[in-house]
């Protein structure tokens, strides 16, 4: 099988990395890829949501399968644009709607009766202004449309949520993508991600996860896209997996198929467990960054099969596809992230760290005349696998500290809620 995987981050590097051990696979491309993939894949320099330059890419390099990472591609319909040219591994521009519109989402949930946190809609700034005035208790306020994981945000007071609001509907931070609020109760407790492949009737789940969103340690500062997680995250217990994938992954793939929604590729759940209840924050309709890489490390099937059953709609039971294993990733950034941050910085000490053990996943970075630079907020993912949840953390951050640039910064606390709890 000759794959495409369209995407330049940590979670395209770790998906193509492990395609590549596929069995099934003959040749790897990767649009536009980055330095990382550049070593285990043939990247092409086209635009994921130049979906021209795409099919053009299909037909000349006799693609097989695209795989899509991002959101953005999905919910520009990629899927609906590529039917007919060749399989594809993530949902159609409808399914992708139950992340890049919050509020189809949040409705999507109630209509299925699964967990979710109440919430009122606005599209008027004044009624929204004024639900939040009568209210009482915590608010979490979300822009409806993408905002590149940064147009949420939890509040603590009425004045916070109401500047919130104002961000938002008056000042436009997020354009057009903030039309529409959701406003919703704050809901305490631990993250988890529970992240699965459906064919759009069976469900093959990865490995339960933990993310790392804010920027600073014990979860202060503001939200990146992730600053490290591990797998499997024990806050996830067999019977707590049984709970969540009843009454949540089946009852929306059963509501997707009611609908008339033919959902095909990753079903991601965000879940916020409350007093033992889990309760879904958010579906994302692509695997999770970094999440991804600690389920890639940690995974020994053939992914690529997978992948293709799923975009044929005949997944099957696929037994010993995971290492009894725990696996750590710590993502290196760019000094000034999620904030602004400059870029072109040379990153040494990538060998050292894939020599103390780790797998070095790459994000913002670039290859140019054989040396690697900076290239965006999220640099690289040092993942390691251990025995134990405690080794790989040591050894992910033996590994990371080989690593150097200008400005280097990362989270000295990845995968200690769960170690507190052992
Ligand atoms: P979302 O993109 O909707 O998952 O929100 C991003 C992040 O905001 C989540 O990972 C949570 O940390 C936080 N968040 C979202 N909704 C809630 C909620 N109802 N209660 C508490 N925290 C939330
Ligand atoms: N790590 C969070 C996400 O992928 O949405």
């Amino acid at each position: 099988m000759n794959i495409l995987v369209l995407g330049s981050g940590g979670r395209e590097h770790a998906i193509a990395w492990r395609l590549g051990k596929s069995k099934s696979v003959d040749k790897l491309w990767c649009a536009p890829g980055n330095a990382g993939t550049a070593g285990i894949a043939t990247n092409i320099d086209i635009d994921p949501l130049d979906f021209r330059a795409v099919k053009e890419s299909v037909k000349n390099y006799g693609i097989d399968l695209v795989v899509v990472g991002p959101e953005a591609p999905l919910a520009a319909g990629i899927t609906d644009y590529l039917d007919g040219s060749c399989l594809v591994f993530g949902p159609n521009s409808d399914g992708a709607k139950i992340e890049s519109s919050k509020l189809f989402s949040k409705r999507f949930m109630q209509r299925n009766g699964i967990p979710t946190a109440e919430f009122a809609s606005f599209d008027n700034y004044e009624e929204a202004r004024k639900f939040l005035q009568e209210a009482s208790g915590s608010w979490v306020v979300k822009a409806d449309g993408l905002a590149a994981g940064k147009g949420v945000f939890v509040t603590e007071s009425k004045e916070d949520a109401i500047g919130a609001l104002n961000a938002v509907m008056i000042e436009k931070r997020f354009g057009n993508s903030g039309n529409k609020v959701v406003i919703e109760r704050r809901l305490t407790g631990q993250e988890a991600s529970y992240i699965v492949i459906t064919d759009g009737k069976n469900f093959v789940p990865m490995l339960p996860s933990q993310d790392h969103k804010p920027i600073y340690d014990n979860d202060k500062g503001p939200n990146t896209g992730g600053m490290g997680a591990y797998a499997p995250a024990g806050l996830v217990d067999k019977e707590l997996e049984k709970r969540i994938q009843k009454e949540i992954i089946e009852k929306a793939i059963s509501g997707f198929a009611r609908e008339g929604i033919d959902y095909k590729g990753v079903l991601y759940a965000g879940l916020m467990i409350e007093d033992g209840n889990p309760y879904l924050l958010e579906f994302n309709c692509r695997f999770g960054d970094p999440e991804t890489q600690p389920q890639m490390a940690l995974f020994k099937g053939d992914l690529a099969k997978i992948m293709s059953d799923a975009a044929e709609g005949r997944l099957s039971d696929y037994n010993d596809i995971w290492l009894d294993k725990y696996a750590v990733c710590v993502v290196a950034a760019s000094g000034g992230y999620p904030g602004s941050y400059e870029k072109g910085k040379l990153i040494t000490g990538i060998k050292e760290a894939e020599s103390a053990g780790a797998v070095v996943f790459h994000a913002g970075t670039v290859l140019r005349y054989g040396k690697i630079y900076t290239n965006g907020g999220r640099v690289l993912g040092v993942t390691a696998v251990a025995d134990t949840l405690k080794e790989a953390k040591k050894s992910a951050y033996e590994a990371i500290s080989k690593i150097n640039f200008d400005r280097i910064y990362y989270r000295s606390d990845i995968a200690d809620k769960a170690l507190k709890n052992e």
